[in-house]
């Protein structure tokens, strides 16, 4: 499973980047402080001849000083709501992002490449996260348009004249999760900026690098203290923020202790607003009538795109008693047939993983479902190098065993077999998330009160196919611990914006004056005039 390093193609070879800069209240500074070195899994020979990490390069290891002064320039920004950003005009923000997009289109190839080394993406799905991001940022400027659109008017209730729109919230504090460090960060940072709201941005452990080609294209696009970008540890720049209680939202892709802890550092915790992408433990749920070729294909993309490494990955499988034994069978047959391999190789299906500890971790889940009585189902399965464990089907997994309630976000599958469909029901209904769930099957008398009651179990059913977030204009949400808020293109400016509205009694000394503030153009907020 070694992997050939003399391999890589000119196209993708790298050469370390030292970045020193930051974006603090518009302007571009030099980190003189520490620094931490990035480095990839992918093994390369090192200056003494040897196979090692890659050093990709290095970012600054910011101080809680710098971090409160980009929360300054954000809340002066901001300015309580009367700062140049929050009271522009619609249209001129969406001038601002266009001017974004366009400088960040120019950085592709530099991004891309960066997806692959340090968060070792293979390169087809490395360009995907990339251009659905570029899809994102237009289709966000499209519906916020549509929104100003529908607000472009006064409705009369009550003999009181409304003029409602939806206004920003003020200071978001925006933190990613690596295996999507540009996609995920990107939508929660662009929404939230379209609706007003200035932004501290601080990119996850990894995926660090890939944000620095674009420092420039934010520095020359936003108003002064609009987007903040800061490099280092979190306990040195998220901690300190958010225990000064001037973060009006919590805007986190990751894991719910990371959002809990820093919810707790929060003093006012009833004017924190929160919108959190967090774990899940989505069950795939093969019926007895189930196409297995079909159930077989979704089940692997859904359990190991990205090696598992997905919030929406499939990360258990309940599969009926009478296919289990084919479906086992030929679904660890196609696991042993997926390609490992570095991230630009054709056809590379299984990557390296970036965190150094992962493959250790899956042994342990493994490790712990043999003893307790599964098997590994397919002949490859935990073969293991220094960065990678390949994938292991486990079977039968009972909730004795780690695997079962542990969100593995890895390279491994473990299987059920159910006689009865409410031993997954019951599973799910006692399991700590809720975001999706696939189901594979035909008999429309079992299908119908089967979608049912998993609607009310999950937010997302995905009839024959595996789950997934996309299409980005779909509600991308979570019951219980998986998330708080919805997200989608149209979702995220709701969920990053408040209703506000001027109310005016209808009586000809208002009405007058509304009548000349709408012709004055002296407010941005009251106005009729019509985006195209
Ligand atoms: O990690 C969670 C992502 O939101 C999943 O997105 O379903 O498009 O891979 P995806």
């Amino acid at each position: 499973m070694e992997t050939a390093l003399q391999a890589i193609p000119d196209t993708f070879a790298i050469h370390p980047l030292h970045t020193k800069e930051y974006l603090v209240d518009g302007k571009l500074h030099t980190w003189t402080g520490p620094t931490t070195e990035v480095y990839s899994t992918i093994y390369t020979p090192n200056e003494k001849g040897e196979e090692a990490p890659t050093l990709l390069g290095s970012i600054p290891d910011m101080e809680t000083e710098t971090a409160l002064e980009a929360l300054d320039a954000a809340e002066r920004a901001f300015g309580r709501g009367q700062g140049l950003w929050p009271t522009m005009k619609v249209a001129d923000r969406i001038k601002c992002l266009n001017n974004f997009v366009e400088k960040m289109k120019t950085c592709r190839e530099e991004v891309v490449k960066l997806l692959m080394w340090e968060i070792g993406k293979n390169h087809a799905d490395a360009q995907k996260e990339f251009d659905r991001t570029v899809d994102y940022i237009y289709d966000t400027m499209e519906a916020y348009k549509k929104l100003d659109r529908r607000s472009a008017r006064f409705d009369k209730e009550g003999g009181v004249h409304a003029h409602i729109r939806r206004g920003p919230l003020g200071v978001v504090l925006c933190l990613g999760p690596y295996n999507y460090p540009l996609n995920e960060t990107f939508c929660l940072l662009i929404p939230a900026l379209i609706m007003g709201n200035t932004t501290i941005f601080k990119p996850a452990k990894h995926g660090v690098l890939l944000i620095t080609p674009l420092l420039k294209a934010f520095e020359e696009s936003f108003p002064p203290g609009v987007v903040n970008i800061l490099f280092g540890r979190g306990r040195k720049i998220a901690s300190p923020i958010m225990k000064t209680g001037k973060i009006d939202v919590l805007a986190l892709i990751g894991h719910s202790s990371s959002a809990v802890a820093l919810q707790d550092l929060h003093p006012n915790k009833n004017r924190l607003r929160l919108v959190l992408g967090l774990e899940a433990k989505n069950p795939g749920i093969i019926l007895p009538d189930a196409d297995l070729e079909l159930a077989i294909k979704e089940c692997i993309s859904g359990t190991l795109s990205y090696n598992g490494q997905r919030c929406t990955a499939l990360k258990i499988l309940y599969v009926h008693k009478s296919i289990s034994e084919e479906f086992n069978r030929r679904f660890a047959e196609a696991v042993d047939q997926l390609k490992y391999g570095l991230p630009w190789e054709d056809g590379v299906f299984l990557t390296p993983l970036p965190e150094p500890s992962k493959p250790a971790y899956i042994q342990e889940l493994i490790q712990d479902a043999t003893e307790k009585g599964a098997s590994i189902l397919n002949t490859r399965g935990g073969e293991l190098t220094h960065n990678y464990s390949y994938p292991a089907v486990l079977f039968p997994v009972n909730d004795s065993m780690r695997v079962y309630h542990e969100e593995q976000f890895g390279p491994v599958i473990p299987i059920i077999a159910y006689d009865d469909i409410n031993e997954p029901l019951d599973a799910m209904a006692k399991s700590e998330y809720g975001q999706q769930v696939s189901l594979f099957g035909r008999d429309i008398r079992k299908l119908g009160p089967l979608v049912d009651t998993l609607a009310n179990l999950v937010c997302r059913v995905n009839l024959n196919s595996a789950c997934q977030r996309g299409p980005d204009v779909y509600p991308f949400t979570g019951r219980k611990n998986s998330a708080v808020s919805t997200l989608s293109v149209f979702d995220a400016l709701r969920s990053f914006s408040i209703r506000t509205f001027l109310a005016s009694k209808d009586n000809p000394y208002n009405n007058e004056i509304l009548e000349a503030l709408l012709n004055s153009k002296e407010s941005n907020f009251v106005s009729t005039d019509y985006l195209l």
